[in-house]
């Protein structure tokens, strides 16, 4: 199955810039007013063209400025425009000919599409995926409830970033609707010695006798401890959480149902059918996440990020 990670290139080139990203090209450092200011009249034409991104809904989209969640068009980049991005602005009389015997050039290709650069072109392909997880938390935010999701795909489908940029869209969304806006908390499991660790996590300030899931039960479930702006929790790596009981994870998504709870929850896992595996016990026990699969990316997907980041 296509993931980004089968597709793009292995060594991690990203602590030695390249010759070329780092000196500008003669042509570039010899840049005259004129074009520069033809380039800038450039940037500008296309921001305004019926071509640019846009949303299609009538109000300022609360994700605007996330990447490209509404931005069909997006997708249909071609090779040239590939090769603009990697020589920047550049007119077409000042771009070196693409040539793959030339190492500056492969050595600029393997940095842009290497998977532990985060795309500057924002992510392509995930509009749909990022948009169902910004609705659910803020469904969570304007009603005040807690809430849990869960969402699972092959390595490589860009799960964790799309995850990062919702997170952003949801801070920016209540700033910009006036509403308080939640606490926000990021932990990846492979960083924790011991499964309950992520209970210590998310309760940071635990003191006492009580354990700190014990200290979070208390907490939301009454309302003079519960806390009053919401807390969005992202776990990532969630596979790791998997005992044989499975006891941590249903506590943590247990966590959400308390009555006075305000964690919306959204764990984040390769495995697919870790769903199956845990959810008809959650299910039982009322608390099932609703459940955001990443699909491996098709060929033609693949090709137009390759496009989009080159
Ligand atoms: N849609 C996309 N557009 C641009 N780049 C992408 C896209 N999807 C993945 N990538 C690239 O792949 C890298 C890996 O993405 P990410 O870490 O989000 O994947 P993941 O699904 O969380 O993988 P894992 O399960 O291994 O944690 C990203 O940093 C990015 O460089
Ligand atoms: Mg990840």
């Amino acid at each position: 199955m296509p993931t980004l990670r089968s597709a793009t290139l292995s060594p991690a080139p990203a602590a030695t810039p390249s010759p070329t990203a780092a000196t500008p090209s003669p042509a570039a450092a010899g840049t005259t007013p004129s074009s520069a200011a033809k380039r800038r009249m450039t940037a500008r034409r296309a921001a305004d063209s019926p071509d640019s991104p846009h949303f299609t809904s009538p109000h300022k989209s609360p994700l605007a400025g996330t990447g490209n969640f509404g931005a069909p068009k997006m997708l249909s980049a071609s090779p040239k425009s590939s090769r603009k991005r990697l020589y920047g602005d550049l007119v077409p009389a000042e771009r070196p000919k693409w040539n793959p015997r030339d190492p500056a050039q492969m050595q600029a290709v393997k940095e842009a599409l290497h998977v532990a650069t985060t795309p500057s072109c924002g992510l392509v392909c995930r509009d749909d995926e990022q948009r169902r997880v910004f609705e659910f938390c803020k469904a969570c935010v304007q009603q005040e409830r807690a809430g849990s999701l869960y969402v699972c795909g092959c390595p490589g489908t860009g799960k964790t970033l799309s995850i990062s940029k919702v997170k952003q869209s949801v801070s920016r969304w209540a700033d910009e609707m006036g509403m308080e806006t939640p606490d926000d908390l990021s932990i990846n499991c492979t960083n924790l010695g011991n499964t309950s660790d992520i209970f210590g996590k998310v309760r940071k300030k635990a003191s006492g006798k009580l354990s700190p899931l014990q200290q979070l039960q208390r907490m939301f479930s009454h309302k003079e401890s519960a806390p009053r702006r919401m807390l969005l929790v992202v776990v990532d790596e969630m596979d790791y959480l998997i005992t044989r009981d499975r006891a941590v994870l249903h506590d943590l998504f247990m966590l959400t149902t308390h009555q006075f709870s305000r964690c919306i929850l959204i764990g984040i896992a390769n495995a697919i059918d870790l769903a199956d595996r845990f959810l008809p016990k959650l299910e039982s026990l009322n608390c099932k996440p609703l459940v955001i699969t990443f699909r491996a990316y098709s060929k033609d997907q693949i090709s137009n990020i390759i496009n989009h980041r080159l």
